[in-house]
């Protein structure tokens, strides 16, 4: 995931752009407006968050306004607007979770990595934050991790260790392997 800061300038690979152009060759010609999400989307995949100076770039691509741009990455939750961990836990906060331990999951998150909701661990690993209904509601409390979203059911306090610590280990040994 490359780094970038809400000030400095954004320049697209070619291999993104590429991804870009055949999204937006899925519309009309003058159409281009409705590539926005999936081109955010891949924004987001690249940096792991979107950026102001990012979100611009992406206006430019598409010949938009820059404010047309930031309506929609405003609106949507799913988009980070500011640095996020490598992983981002998204823990259901909706009632039916609630009723079945939410909170007090979310809580143990918090103590477990040290850092309020939205912040980023130290070693840049981790952030976490309660969203809105995932759609498990049989098997909560749940939480997702994006990009793929994979689902993490019926959670306990002794899961979300083992999925934590499971996802320091993983990273630890591909570090090792580069
Ligand atoms: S209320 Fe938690 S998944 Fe629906």
């Amino acid at each position: 995931m490359l780094k970038i800061s809400n000030t400095e300038e954004v320049i697209f690979s070619p291999e993104l752009v590429t991804k870009f152009n055949e999204i937006v060759s899925r519309y009309p010609e003058d159409k281009q407006k409705s590539a926005l999400l999936p081109i955010l989307h891949l924004v987001q995949a690249e940096y792991g968050w979107i950026s102001t100076p990012a979100m611009d770039k992406v206006a430019e691509y598409l010949d938009l306004k820059p404010i047309e741009v930031y309506e929609v990455a405003t609106f949507y939750t799913m988009f980070f607007l500011k640095p996020q961990g490598k992983y981002v836990l998204e823990v259901c906060r909706t009632g039916p979770c609630c009723l079945v331990g939410a909170e007090k999951i979310m809580k143990y998150i918090e103590q477990k990595l040290n850092v309020k909701e939205g912040e980023v661990t130290p070693d840049g690993l981790f952030s976490w934050r309660g969203v809105e209904c995932l759609a498990a509601c049989g098997t909560g409390p749940v939480l997702q991790i994006g990009p793929e979203y994979t689902y993490y059911e019926n959670l306990t306090e002794a899961k979300v260790d083992e999925l934590i610590d499971g996802l320091r280990l993983k990273t630890a040994e591909n570090a090792q392997m580069i």
